[in-house]
Order: structure tokens, then C-alpha cells, then sequence
């Protein structure tokens, strides 16, 4: 439990993976209990726990509540765990953490003390990512007053504070008169739902609105910077984000609003070298398809429902990273990452 009252996005305690059961979000602030691995495998699906980075602490937690004793058992969890989500790399990320410290492990007698204490290590170092991300991101948006986001990339998509939204807190907490507009985000709503609460809960002033009116905004001159999250960002410095990020993009830059990028180390997918390979994920079409009990689209009308979209490192300011800030023009990360330094 936080010093506010608000339980901790993630928590670990007596073999329990205790999440904030984010679908719940804003109308009641609840927990759910995960005792086995499909407990978190449908936690993650059903976006319970969701955010790349909160989804890899999850699944890393996850892991460990295989504790049958068995390798095997592990192996498998990994396995399962994996095909929870497709375009968040963190969670793949995560899930080979925890099989590096399986293998390093040579007494079975200590595995499970191990996993466990590895799992508490990713989720420490989110935590440290966080803070370094604010504080890398504070520098960039020091002059901004108006910051549109969209999606959720605040302490409910990792361990506290956020990517996205941890530039903002450090400025506010720093007496910056910082104003944000959340875009609603469709159709599950993370902006609305969870972004306006965070910030709200924190006293960050914010205002929600539909994602058609961030244009309209952008040339009213109401918007000083755009900053997002991602959930995998390719050799070439392409970034995958809730769907919805890629026009936020193209407006940003016809109305030449600085568009940031913030996340953490584990979101690059060096293996990838351009956006196109991501993976992203086609969602059920219900989520466009219902509202609540109500039918708003025709039966025989067909659904696109992907939950995300790339957009091209071209159209990106700078990507804050806790390793320090990528500026475009994104070449190649893994050599911006050695210039940044
Ligand atoms: O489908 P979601 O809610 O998991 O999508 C989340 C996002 O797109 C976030 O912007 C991203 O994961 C970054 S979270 C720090």
C-alpha cells in the first residue's frame, strides 16, 4: 500500500501476485489475487495488469507461481506466459530473464528462492527506471505547460510513476504549472479510465477528451508537447504504441508540436529492424463491437480491433530512455545509445 492509501500497481507477498484490477478502474479501486499461473496468464490477457512494463513484472511473478518444483514446470509456465500478449516485448524480455536465472541455477533445492528474487529484481529496477526516465524527461518538457498523452503510460502501466508520465509528476512535484490532456484513447479507454485517475489522484490537473479532437487542439496552439509510452521500439527507433499514437503523430508534426517517445531499455527490440515486423495485436471485436450490454455495430459489419500502431522514428522528437535521451534524427538505437551516454 502506498503512503496515499492506493494499493501498489503489482505486489509479490506469500506466494500471491496481487494486482489493482485495472478493468475496475475508476469506479473502484480493487485487488485481484493471483494464485496460479493461468490466473495471470488471464490477469494479462483481459488487461487486469497491462502496460509493457507492468506486464513483464507480472509475468516474471508469474513464473514463480509454478512452484511445483519441477524445471519443467517453470519451463512451461514461461512458455504459456508468453502467448498472453503479442507486442510488448518487456514481457518476452522478462520471461528470458527468468529462464537465464533457471539455467544459472544449478540446485533445484534453491530455484524457486531464486525466481523469486529475480522477479523482485525486475520489478526494483522498474522502479529505479521510472525515476530516471522522469527525471531524464523533466529537462525536455521544463517548458511545456500543456502536454497531451494518450494511452496509459503512467505508474498503472509499470511500478510507479510511469514512462510517459513520469516527467510530468517530476514536474509538478518540482511546483511546474503543468497541465494534461488525455486523450480518451478507444476503445478500452485507458486514458479516460486510468490516465485522468492517476493524475487526479496525484492532483496533476487533467482533461479528457475524444482522441478525434487532439487536431483541433493542436491548431487552436493549445498543445506544447505530446509525450506517449511504447511497447517495443525496432533497431531503427520505429515505435509500437496503443493505436491511436501514429495520427497523434502525423498532427504533431503538421502542427509542429514536439512528439516524445519515453520508455525503458527492455521496450527495444534490437533483433527487429524496422517497425513493420512488430507484432501487433488484433483484439476481440466485442471491445468495438458492444458498450456495455448495447450491440453499436451491425452484425454483419466487419471489426478492425488492433491494439496498436507504428509510428515511424521519423516523425519522433526524442525517445527518453533511463539511459538518457535519443534525438532525432534516429539512426539506429544501439549507436544512439553509445552517443547518448
Ligand atoms: O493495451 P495496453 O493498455 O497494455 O497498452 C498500453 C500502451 O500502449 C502503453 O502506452 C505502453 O504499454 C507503454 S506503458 C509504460
Amino acid at each position: 500500500m502506498s503512503p496515499s492509501g492506493i494499493p501498489e500497481t503489482l505486489q509479490f507477498e506469500d506466494n500471491q501476485l496481487i494486482l489493482i484490477d485495472q478493468t475496475r478502474l475508476p469506479s473502484e479501486v480493487v485487488t485481484l489475487r493471483c494464485v496460479t499461473v493461468e490466473q495471470v496468464h488471464d490477469a494479462i490477457y483481459r488487461l487486469v495488469v497491462r502496460g509493457a512494463p507492468a506486464i513483464g513484472i507480472a509475468a516474471a511473478y508469474g513464473v514463480c507461481l509454478a512452484n511445483r518444483g519441477s524445471r519443467e514446470d517453470y519451463l512451461r509456465a514461461m512458455d504459456y506466459l508468453a502467448t498472453s500478449r503479442p507486442t510488448a516485448v518487456n514481457l518476452f524480455w522478462a520471461l528470458d530473464r527468468m529462464k537465464q536465472c533457471l539455467i544459472a541455477c544449478t540446485d533445484d533445492e534453491q530455484l524457486q528462492e531464486r525466481l523469486v528474487a529475480e522477479a523482485r529484481k525486475i520489478h526494483d529496477e522498474d522502479r529505479q527506471m521510472c525515476r530516471d526516465i522522469g527525471f531524464e524527461g523533466s529537462a525536455l518538457l521544463s517548458g511545456c505547460k500543456r502536454i497531451l498523452t494518450h494511452c496509459n503510460a503512467g505508474g498503472l502501466a509499470t511500478s510507479t510513476r510511469g514512462t510517459a508520465l513520469a516527467p510530468i509528476y517530476h514536474l509538478h512535484e518540482q511546483g511546474h504549472a503543468i497541465e494534461v490532456f488525455a486523450d480518451e484513447t478507444r476503445p478500452l479507454l485507458q486514458g479516460a479510465r486510468l490516465t485522468a485517475w492517476e493524475l487526479s489522484q496525484a492532483g496533476v490537473p487533467v482533461t479528457v477528451l475524444t482522441d478525434s479532437m487532439a487536431g483541433g487542439l493542436m491548431r487552436a496552439g493549445k498543445v506544447d508537447a505530446v509525450i506517449v509510452g511504447a511497447d517495443r521500439i525496432a533497431s531503427n527507433g520505429d515505435v509500437a504504441n496503443k493505436v491511436g499514437t501514429y495520427p497523434l503523430a502525423v498532427l504533431a508534426n503538421h502542427h509542429q508540436v514536439p512528439f516524445y517517445v519515453a520508455a525503458p531499455s527492455s521496450t527495444f527490440d534490437e533483433q527487429l529492424e524496422t517497425g513493420d515486423a512488430i507484432p501487433i495485436e488484433e483484439r476481440k471485436r466485442e471491445e468495438i463491437s458492444m458498450q456495455g450490454d448495447r450491440m453499436v455495430v451491425p452484425e454483419n459489419a466487419n471489426v478492425m480491433n488492433p491494439a496498436f500502431d507504428v509510428t515511424p522514428a521519423a516523425m519522433i522528437t526524442a525517445i527518453i530512455t533511463e539511459r538518457g535521451v535519443l534525438r532525432s534524427p534516429i539512426l539506429s538505437i544501439q549507436a544512439d545509445f553509445e552517443s547518448a551516454k
